[in-house]
């Protein structure tokens, strides 16, 4: 007579599911209308496997979550599984040996050749071994507009960052905030690295970012990006809003012209049924450097020592890059997959302009994949700092932001 277990392992095999329903917990900071709309379909795929998600999501944005998992990690209390950007934020937790190799499972799933572009994998690899499972490719390189608030104002919708310059007196004189902003520092902080993309270009942030280059740190091409950056803070003088995605609401609902925000904004105006080019424009890269960076999410899994969580992590590991789940999870996040040979189906006018991007291979590393999170953390702060000061002149600023580049590991 087999034990229980033997009968119960052997029909949980036969059916697909896990041998044992091990709960998991698995913490993010998805908390808006689209992104919890996207988790939730991350949850009910690794729920038809036998196993249970338990949710962890920890609201607020990654500036307020990634320090409670770090230091539960640290501290010993690790959760099973946890939401993180590409790049650098789990470095130190993996020298220290605290996250989960995950090399095997990327071996026996052929995550080598089905990641695109395979940067995302570098960003997981550390001495070769692979410690992560990259689930989206977010960019920042995007700005939102009301049509309707142009409309309301009488001019046309812009095409690129300038004439959107030229349009905001006319949607002051409609009563709309020109641009929105929400009072979080890692919102000033992407939509100057946007700004510093487009105006400055590509060449200009990889030399200050990538190259730590003092002279064009401090040079008269990175003045006129402080310049622009100075305007959008006049611009946005108006938006009072604290969080992102009530940024994103108040261009959702026409009250004002437009957003610089990452794609995940796309989620927020499907839970709000609005169509993309007919409510809603979109504009890559500001309108003037069509480009994306591929920022976005990956999944990191802490070391534990219960056999079952840990079978239940190499699960949600191999779960979350299958095809059919990298659909339905971006279709809702607003997110391009890591997959390239998914088909999203009918996907809107904004998210065909970045596929298009990203297979003309019109990429860049994000913030996250080039420098520390202290280093963005200093930046950010200097930048809020900035925003809410309109007597800190742009050239002070700048002098502070090269200080940080100079110090940047
Ligand atoms: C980013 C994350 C996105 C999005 C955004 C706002 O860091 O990569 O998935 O959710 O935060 O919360």
């Amino acid at each position: 007579m087999k034990p229980i277990t033997g009968i119960l392992a052997a029909t949980a095999l036969a059916s697909g599911t896990a041998a044992f329903a091990t709960d998991l917990e698995v913490t993010h900071w998805w908390t808006s209308g689209g992104e919890a709309a996207a988790v939730a379909e991350f949850a009910k795929a690794f729920d038809a496997t036998g196993n249970q998600w338990v949710d962890g999501a920890i609201a607020g944005s990654g500036n307020t979550a990634r320090p409670i998992i770090v230091s539960r990690i640290l501290g010993g209390d690790p959760m099973g599984a946890t939401q993180l950007n590409h790049g650098r934020q789990a470095e130190e937790l993996i020298e220290a040996g605290l996250m989960m190799d995950l090399t095997e499972i990327a071996e026996a799933e052929g995550w080598k050749d089905i990641v695109n572009p395979s940067t995302l994998l570098d960003g997981c690899t550390v001495d070769g071994k692979i410690y992560c499972a990259p689930v989206n490719i977010h960019s920042w390189q995007w700005m939102w507009l009301s049509n309707k608030a142009f409309e309301d104002a009488g001019v046309p919708v812009p095409t690129n960052w300038t004439e959107f310059v030229e349009a905001a007196p006319a949607l002051e004189a409609a009563g709309k905030i020109p641009l929105a902003m929400g009072q979080q520092p890692w919102q000033q902080g992407g939509a100057f690295n946007v700004i510093l993309t487009a105006v400055g270009g590509i060449e200009l942030i990889d030399k200050i970012q990538g190259q730590k280059d003092m002279d064009a740190a401090m040079g008269p091409e990175f003045a006129e990006v402080w310049t622009a950056f100075a305007k959008a803070r006049d611009m946005a003088a108006k938006s009072t809003v604290q969080d992102w995605n009530q940024a994103t609401n108040l261009v959702i609902t026409g009250q004002a012209g437009g957003q610089i925000m990452g794609d995940w904004a796309q989620g927020e105006f499907q839970v709000a049924e609005q169509t993309a080019g007919e409510d809603y424009t979109c504009l890559p890269g500001l309108g003037l450097e069509a480009i994306l960076d591929t920022g976005g999410d990956a999944f990191y899994f802490p070391v534990n020592d219960d056999p079952e969580i840990t079978a239940a992590q190499k699960e949600l590991a191999a779960l979350l890059l299958k095809p059919e789940v990298q659909v339905a999870f971006n279709s809702k996040k607003g997110s391009m997959p890591v997959r390239g040979d998914v088909d999203l189906g009918t996907v809107n006018a904004c998210m065909k302009k970045g596929l298009d991007l990203l297979a003309a291979g019109n990429i860049m590393p994000s913030r996250e994949q080039v420098l520390t999170q202290d280093t963005i953390n200093e930046i950010n702060d200097l930048l809020t700092e900035f925003w809410a000061d309109p007597s800190y002149s742009p050239e002070d600023a700048q002098k502070a932001y090269a200080d940080i580049i100079s110090r940047a590991e």
